[in-house]
C-alpha cells in the first residue's frame, strides 16, 4: 500500500488506489493522473533531496522509501541563458541519457513495471519514446515493442531503438492510429505494459522537471514557462510538479505555461483560441518537427486544463519560424536541438510579438530533444560546405575573402 497517494481522473472525478494496474478510466475512458493528499506532499517537503535528477524528489513519487529505481541518471539538465533575449533561459532536455526529456518519465514507468513482474513493455511513439523505452527495457531485462508511423521517424531516433534491442513494428498510418492500435492490445493483453504518457508514472516522473527548475533558480519559479505539444503529456506533467511545489509549500506562485504546437498538428492550438471544450482532431498532421506530428492528443483535455488553469496558453507557429529558431539557438546559443524542441523558442517569439509575454518575465524553454536526433533537419539550413584536393587548402580560403 502507497500511503497519502491514489488515482484520480480529472474528468469524471473516479478515484482508486494504485495497487491495480490501471491507465485510464473504468468510467469514461480519460488518462487516469496519481494524486497526492496534501498532508503528504508536505511531508514530502520536509524531507531531504539527495542525489540529482529525477530520484532526488522521490518524496514526491509514488512509491515506498525503499525502492530500487532502474535509471540511468536521468534529469539535472543545464538551465542556460540564451543570448536570444534577456529574459529567456533554456532547459536543455536534450542531455538526458538518450537526449529527450522521455527519460525522466521512463526511469519511473519502467520501474513501477519491474516493480510489478513486468517482462514486455510496448508504446507507440514519433521516435522518442521509442528510443528512451528501448533503452530502459535493456536496463530492466525487458523486452520493448514499439510502434512507429511507418517513414515518418527521426533517423536518430530509430538508430537507438534498433541499438537497444526493441521489436520496431512500423505501422502504416499516423501516430494517432499507432496509439490506439497499442492501447487495444494493452486492454486486452495484460502481459504488455504500457510506456506512452497514458501511463500515470510517465507523468510522475515528467513533472520532476518542474522541481528542478524550481532548485535551479534557487528555490523560485519562471514567470512563464514555454514548450512543445504533442501528444500533451509533459505539458500535464510540468504544471502537475509546479501545482505540487505550491501545495507542499515550497513554492508560492505557480508560472504560466503556454504550450506551442506545429500549424499543421495543432487540435490544441485551435480548441484553446476558440474556447472549446472539446477536441476536433487533425486527420493528417503535417510537420516537418515529427515528434509532434500528432493530430489526436490523448492528454488533450489535462493541456487545456493546465493552460487555462495557469493563465497561460496554447499557440501555434509555421514551419517556418521553427526552421528559424532551430537554426539561432545552433547558431547563437551553440545549442543543437530538434525541429519540435525549437517550436519552444518560435513560441516565445510569438508570445512576446502579442503580448502574451512581457519582454521583462523570466521565462524558461523546454527544449525538448537533442539535434542529433533528426540529422536530416539540417539539410533545410543553409551552410558552406567544399571539397578540396590536398595543397588546394590556401586558394580556396583567399576565395573567400
Ligand atoms: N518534443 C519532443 C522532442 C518530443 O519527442 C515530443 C513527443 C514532444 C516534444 C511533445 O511532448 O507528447 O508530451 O506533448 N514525443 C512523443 C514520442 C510523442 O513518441 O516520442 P508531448
Amino acid at each position: 500500500m502507497i500511503d497519502g497517494a491514489r488515482l484520480l481522473c480529472y474528468n469524471c472525478g473516479w478515484t482508486g488506489d494504485l495497487e491495480s494496474l490501471r491507465y485510464t478510466c473504468p468510467r469514461c475512458g480519460e488518462p487516469l493522473t496519481i494524486v497526492y493528499d496534501r498532508e503528504r506532499l508536505v511531508e514530502g517537503s520536509r524531507k531531504e533531496m539527495k542525489g540529482r535528477g529525477v530520484w532526488r524528489y522521490s518524496a514526491f513519487l509514488p512509491f515506498p522509501e525503499d525502492v530500487e529505481p532502474v535509471t540511468l541518471d536521468e534529469g539535472w539538465t543545464p538551465l542556460h541563458q540564451s543570448r536570444l533575449a534577456r529574459g529567456l533561459r533554456l532547459k536543455n532536455e536534450g542531455l538526458n541519457p538518450t537526449a529527450s526529456f522521455k527519460d525522466r518519465g521512463m526511469t519511473v514507468a519502467v520501474t513501477d513495471a519491474r516493480r510489478r513482474g513486468a517482462t514486455k513493455v510496448i508504446c507507440a511513439s514519433t521516435g522518442n519514446t521509442a528510443a528512451s523505452v528501448a533503452a530502459y527495457a535493456a536496463r530492466a531485462g525487458m523486452t520493448s515493442y514499439v510502434l512507429v508511423p511507418s517513414g515518418a521517424v527521426a533517423r536518430g531516433k530509430l538508430a537507438q531503438a534498433i541499438a537497444h534491442g526493441a521489436r520496431i513494428i512500423k505501422v502504416r498510418g499516423s501516430f494517432d492510429e499507432a496509439l490506439r492500435e497499442v492501447l487495444r492490445i494493452v486492454s486486452s493483453d495484460r502481459s504488455f505494459y504500457l510506456m506512452n504518457s497514458v501511463n500515470p508514472y510517465r507523468i510522475e516522473g515528467q513533472k520532476t522537471l518542474a522541481f528542478e527548475l524550481w532548485e535551479q533558480l534557487g528555490r523560485r519559479v519562471p514567470d512563464v514557462v514555454v514548450l512543445p505539444v504533442g501528444n500533451a503529456g509533459n505539458i500535464s506533467a510540468i504544471w502537475k510538479g509546479f501545482k505540487e511545489l505550491k501545495e507542499a509549500g515550497l513554492a508560492d506562485s505557480t508560472p504560466r505555461m503556454i504550450g506551442v504546437q506545429a500549424e499543421g498538428a495543432a487540435p490544441l492550438a485551435r480548441a484553446f483560441e476558440e474556447g472549446l471544450s472539446e477536441l476536433r482532431p487533425v486527420e493528417s498532421p503535417q510537420t516537418y518537427a515529427t515528434a509532434i506530428r500528432i493530430g489526436s492528443p490523448v492528454s488533450w483535455r489535462r493541456a487545456l486544463m493546465a493552460a487555462r488553469e495557469s493563465g497561460g496558453a496554447i499557440i501555434s507557429v509555421g514551419d517556418d519560424s521553427i526552421l528559424e529558431a532551430q537554426k539561432d539557438l545552433a547558431r547563437v546559443d551553440g545549442v543543437f536541438v530538434e525541429p519540435a524542441s525549437a517550436a519552444s523558442v518560435a513560441g516565445y517569439r510569438r508570445a512576446l510579438a502579442e503580448g502574451l509575454v512581457d519582454g521583462g518575465e523570466e521565462v524558461v524553454a523546454i527544449l525538448t530533444g537533442h539535434g542529433l536526433k533528426d540529422p536530416d533537419a539540417v539539410s533545410r539550413f543553409d551552410f558552406v560546405e567544399v571539397e578540396v584536393e590536398p595543397g588546394q587548402l590556401s586558394r580556396e580560403l583567399s576565395s573567400y575573402r
